[in-house]
């Protein structure tokens, strides 16, 4: 087992580890933009049933593990199991939700809310793609849960940014994917939306669900997530996130002297 990040911490009893498991398991990932290396060797479990938090500085890789777990960019090296499928199956069968970072989205698609959260129902329509009563219900209440219900009309760029993000939520919601891959769901919400998808993000892991989601919000790490990764090209540490949270470990994550020139 050469290259393996450090892991500490017992995840707990139950963790359905990996793919098999249910989760997600990435292994060797390499991925290049041209010259610049964004990911190098990434190994990583993430368990069914739980809450993961990505955490790490800005060009990190992030966003870049989640569109390498999406397919959505083709990696140098390394492969991608999700659920024991390859990608694309998974993708196929509407495995995998994702929320992707507001950056990556092109708000003057002139498609409203309600349209959005529908597309989480595309897999469960057949090939005609019409809406059937079920589909119309999943959607109403998915809306429900991030409390959109009232502005489901609105096309999508003329919501807040934070009302975007619960958007995006509610599509993985009415999905009812197994594995959900959030980058940035906090980005620009206030405390009390964050509160919101905390508590449903949690109701969805502790239903079975696999949830992967990227924070800058270290505060609030310890209420969303159950473990975490520490992800700079590669992965630093997977573990409990208390022992993530602790300084000398987020400095080297981030890149910062906290420690005062104490480190080796
Ligand atoms: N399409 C692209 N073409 C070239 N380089 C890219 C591209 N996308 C990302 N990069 C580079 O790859 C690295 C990783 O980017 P990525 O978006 O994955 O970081 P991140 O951890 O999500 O950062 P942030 O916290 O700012 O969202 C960065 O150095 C970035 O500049
Ligand atoms: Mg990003």
């Amino acid at each position: 087992m050469n290259a393996r990040a450090e892991r500490v911490g017992d995840p707990g009893p139950d963790s359905g580890s990996g793919a098999a498991g249910g989760g997600i398991s990435v292994r060797n990932l390499a991925v290049r933009y041209g010259e610049h290396l964004a990911l190098d060797g990434v190994t990583v479990e993430v368990p069914a049933g739980r809450v993961t938090g990505l955490i790490g500085m800005n060009g990190s890789g992030k966003s870049t593990l989640f569109k390498a777990i999406m397919g959505m960019v083709r990696p140098d090296a390394g492969s991608v199991r999700i659920a024991g499928d390859g990608q694309a199956a998974a993708r196929r069968g509407g495995l995998v939700g994702y929320v992707p970072q507001s950056e990556d989205v092109d708000w003057a698609f002139p498609v409203s809310v309600r349209d959005v959260v529908m597309m989480g129902r595309y897999g469960h329509q057949g090939r005609t793609r019409r809406p059937r009563a079920a589909d119309h219900a999943a959607v109403d209440a998915a809306l429900a849960r991030v409390e959109l219900s009232e502005l489901a009309d609105r096309q999508i760029g003329q919501l807040s940014g934070g009302q975007k993000k619960r958007a995006f939520v509610a599509r993985g919601i009415a999905q009812e994917a197994r594995i959900l891959l959030l980058d940035e769901p906090f980005a620009g919400v206030d405390k009390r939306s964050e509160a919101t998808i905390v508590r449903l993000l949690r109701e969805l892991a502790d239903d079975g669900r696999t949830v992967l989601v990227s924070t800058h919000d270290l505060h609030a790490l310890p209420q969303l997530a159950d473990e975490a990764v520490l992800l700079l090209r590669r992965v630093l540490f997977h573990g409990t996130v208390a022992e993530a949270l602790r300084p000398e470990r987020l400095a080297l994550a981030f890149g910062l002297d906290v420690l005062g020139g104490a480190s080796s």
